[in-house]
């Protein structure tokens, strides 16, 4: 297990955000939830281009869940062409600046054009190592489980696994987020206090820190300040410590 206790000094090496907040950010000007959104689209840019700096190595970030198909037509077509146009303009400086792009969650719903610019954006960016930026799109935590005790019960079936070998390994193994360490912090804005179905698993020893800023004026400050924070958190797996 990945103990803090020998980690000097505490660094926040995987951050993850629920980025949450965009309608209520548009619906105190007045606004329709789009413009949220869009300003929730700068927002991210900002952080991303921030992380390196603050010493954060994996940042993943929670754009679309499974559930959020439930919103209105429209919102959700705003959402796939905010998305459609991050993927477009933003791929190439991201590569510029060393960023390996990757996108979790069901990409079975996503329209064609979509899947082609992630996979683009994947197979241009798969070489760079300064930041992993994972974008989770049509991401439920329970379906992802479902598919990883799918897969599990077809090597099973196969023969490939005896089921006493099953453990927390083999599972994380069949996990979308397989080859990345868990979150070591999960920061969700907007004042809401719920994981909504993101990194279940993973987010087992996860520090968790909400703040109530939305989340279209989350800034590389607030980012700064909560990696701050977590370098006074106490981690202790369990344990005890001192
Ligand atoms: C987060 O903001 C963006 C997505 C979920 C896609 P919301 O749209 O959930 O904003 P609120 O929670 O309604 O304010
Ligand atoms: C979680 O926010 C999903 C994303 C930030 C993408 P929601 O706004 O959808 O979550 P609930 O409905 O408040 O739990
Ligand atoms: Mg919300």
């Amino acid at each position: 297990m990945n103990v803090g206790a020998d980690q000097q000094p505490r660094q926040a090496r995987h951050v993850a955000i629920i980025m949450d907040g965009n309608g209520r950010w548009a619906q105190q000007r007045g606004l329709p939830r789009v413009f949220g959104h869009r300003q929730g689209a700068d927002a991210v840019r900002e952080v991303v281009k921030a992380a390196p700096d603050l010493g954060i190595r994996y940042l993943t970030l929670f754009a679309f869940s499974s559930e959020n198909w439930c919103r209105p037509r429209d919102e959700v077509v705003e959402l796939m062409g905010l998305l459609r146009r991050y993927l477009r303009k933003e791929v190439a400086e991201l590569n510029a600046n060393g960023v390996r792009l990757r996108a979790i969650g069901d990409r079975s719903r996503l329209d064609r054009d979509i899947l082609d610019l992630i996979n683009h954006a994947e197979a241009l960016t798969a070489g760079n190592d300064t930041l992993d930026l994972m974008i989770a799109l049509n991401y439920g935590a329970k379906n992802e489980l479902v598919d990883a005790c799918r897969a599990l019960a077809h090597e099973v079936a196969e023969g490939k696994i005896d089921p006493s070998a099953i453990d927390a390994d083999l599972l994380t193994a069949r996990l979308q987020t397989a080859d990345i360490p868990d979150p070591d912090l999960i920061i969700r804005t907007s004042g809401e206090q719920r994981l909504s179905n993101f990194l279940l698993w993973q987010a087992a020893y996860s520090e968790l820190m909400f703040v109530d800023t939305l989340w279209p004026d989350f800034t590389a400050g607030d980012l700064s300040a909560a990696v701050g924070e977590y370098r006074r958190r106490d981690r202790r797996y369990g344990a005890v410590v001192g």
